[in-house]
């Protein structure tokens, strides 16, 4: 069989990857005076820096060839112009349109969506003008004070990540909260600091029928039935945002009371449509459309600049280089920003709900290693905790450390030294410390080396470590959308290059079903459904002691 375009890119590359495998950072940093030019790249307030990688600029123009030969640019054209490139779902993917803020129109099935998302976006807007003046009121009269977004995945995370990124630009009334986990004490735990006549519940779920959501939504419901006792006011407290308005109904929320999305946005793409109600209630309407903005200025960049030059491009590539060449299995997300914090945990679900594949997409199993494991921390707590495996551990861990030059901080002294980390890092991890600079380092220290002969090689750090480094200005709301579309593309494009369809999740199917079968033994105590010997004797085990007093926990507790 003739090999494709793609598999002779990738034949080529491995080629050129036996010398490669050799490269030493700091010997290419010394030869070539202009390598931070020839490997960085700026877009508006963004400067992405990826000289410190094991990259020539053979490796680059290789890794642009596989892209072109694995067709991303028309696969990405084809996303833009509303295809169904969700192919085992039979939908479009399109959460560029919910940023567009272009005159023009994008059709799914010959129809304009952008009427329909301009609409919910004024509906927004009017919603969250009345709850910030105070206008819209509980049903005592009081304002709202607490927004409490009920979701889970793509429903809690992309809120989530972006009001805690936006924290300085919030109503100084009001705060949000993020119910996600089915387990009854992270309900609890945001119930008891809130009171009803006070309270605005956003019922967040794509399908509405997520168990963890609908099961929260009941109990927030009941707790607020509790206090308030008539169902009439729960107008004023809960509203919806779904594509099932059905189910919206069915649960007791006003349909004039919901904000709609459709199939065309995947789960872990949604924070751009009504998903991101919350954000929108807690920083205004025009911040939240920088935000949209912000995304969009990426989505023009990513749509238009040659591949050379496209930054969620060139992400992707160096990805693809460590992934599927270097063998590495993960990917770090080192965010200096408090703000940023939760972006690793966003950053996990878009790619690996994305990429986590091992059939592509025409149905045939991939013989190739796909989607990364993404992981990650604020680095300056991971310095504290995890970055001695990735100094020297015998693991390659590609990271993307991510900052802002500015802070929202008065104290502008702690940025400081934060920014010392952040630099100092990515300097030592692409350096390291030979024997004899560590030598030296001992000796400058006013310590003899021979006192500390024996354990010299446990101080050496053998370097070489890849990061992209990528600088925000300041984390503004347009910045961030900049910088989530640029993750947002990244995916995409390595999608594309092992051909998998990105927007599908039916790996977390599974599990969902067995649960249910499950809960229904629970609640029947019936132990003779046939499961492993391992499953039915935790389950057995389970009812056991769930099912008794626990005298020993009523003690502790003083009961
Ligand atoms: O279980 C995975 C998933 O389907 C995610 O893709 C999605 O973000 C999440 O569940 C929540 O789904 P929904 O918004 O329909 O409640």
């Amino acid at each position: 069989m003739s090999m494709g375009p793609r598999e002779v890119a990738f034949n080529t590359l491995q080629q050129h990857f036996e010398d490669a495998r050799h490269l030493k950072m700091r010997e290419l940093f010394e030869g070539d005076k202009d390598r931070f030019q020839r490997f960085s790249l700026r877009f508006q307030d963004i400067l992405l820096d990826y000289s410190k990688n094991l990259i020539t600029t053979e490796t680059m123009a290789q890794l642009f060839e596989l892209a072109r030969a694995s067709d991303v640019e028309s696969w990405r054209d084809r996303m833009f112009h509303g295809e169904k490139i969700n192919n085992t779902e039979r939908r479009a993917v399109l959460h560029i349109a919910l940023r567009n803020r272009s005159a023009g129109p994008i059709t799914v099935d010959g129809e304009d969506v952008m009427p329909a998302v301009r609409d919910v976006i004024v509906h927004m807007s009017e919603f969250s003008g009345r709850v910030r003046s105070g206008e819209w009121k509980g049903y005592t009269g009081k304002r709202i004070t607490d927004v409490v977004n009920i979701g889970i995945g793509g429903s809690d995370l992309g809120p989530k990540m972006v009001y805690e990124a936006l924290k300085p630009y919030r109503h100084p009334q009001m705060r949000a909260h993020f119910i996600s986990n089915v387990d009854g004490a992270h309900t609890e735990e945001i119930l008891e600091q809130l009171d009803p006549e006070t309270t605005l519940f956003i019922v967040s779920s794509k399908t509405f029928t997520t168990q963890e959501t609908i099961t929260n939504a009941n109990t927030a419901r009941s707790w607020f039935l509790a206090t308030a006792e008539d169902t009439a006011h729960i107008a004023k407290h809960f509203v919806a945002v779904s594509t099932n308005r059905e189910a919206v109904i069915d649960f007791g929320i006003n349909p004039d009371n919901m904000f709609e999305f459709w199939d065309w946005v995947g789960g872990r793409y949604s924070l751009w449509s009504a998903i991101g109600l919350s954000v929108m209630l807690l920083v205004g309407e025009h911040n939240f459309n920088a935000l949209l903005e912000g995304a969009h200025a990426m989505d023009n960049h990513f749509a238009t600049a040659p591949l050379e030059q496209n930054m969620p491009v060139i992400l992707a590539m160096l990805g693809v280089w460590y992934n599927n060449f270097f063998g590495a299995e993960t990917h770090a997300i080192l965010p200096y920003d408090h703000y940023l914090r939760s972006l690793p945990m966003y950053l996990e679900q878009a790619d690996m709900e994305s990429n986590g594949k091992s059939v592509d997409r025409d149905g045939h199993r991939a013989k190739y290693s796909t989607g990364p494991i993404v992981w990650g921390a604020t680095g300056i707590n991971g310095q504290h905790a995890f970055y001695q495996l990735i100094h020297q551990g015998t693991k390659l861990i590609p990271a993307d450390f991510i900052a802002s030059i500015q802070t929202h901080s008065q104290l502008t002294q702690q940025h400081d030294i934060m920014m010392s980390n952040f630099f100092a890092q990515t300097e030592a991890m692409m350096r390291g410390r030979t024997l004899e600079e560590t030598c030296e380092a001992i000796q400058a220290s006013g310590l003899d080396v021979d006192d500390v002969h024996d354990r010299l090689e446990h101080m050496v750090f053998e370097g070489n470590h890849p990061s992209n480094t990528i600088l925000l200005k300041r984390l503004t709301p347009f910045n961030l959308g900049s910088l989530i579309a640029l993750y947002e593309h990244k995916i995409f494009v390595q999608g594309i290059v092992w051909n998998l369809n990105s927007y599908d999740q039916w790996g977390v199917e599974l599990g969902k079903q067995l649960a249910k079968k499950i809960l229904n033994e629970f609640e029947s105590e019936d132990t003779t459904a046939v499961h492993d010997a391992s499953t039915s004797n935790l389950i057995r085990y389970y009812l056991e002691f769930s099912r008794t007093l626990d005298e020993r926990a009523d003690a502790e507790n003083g009961s």
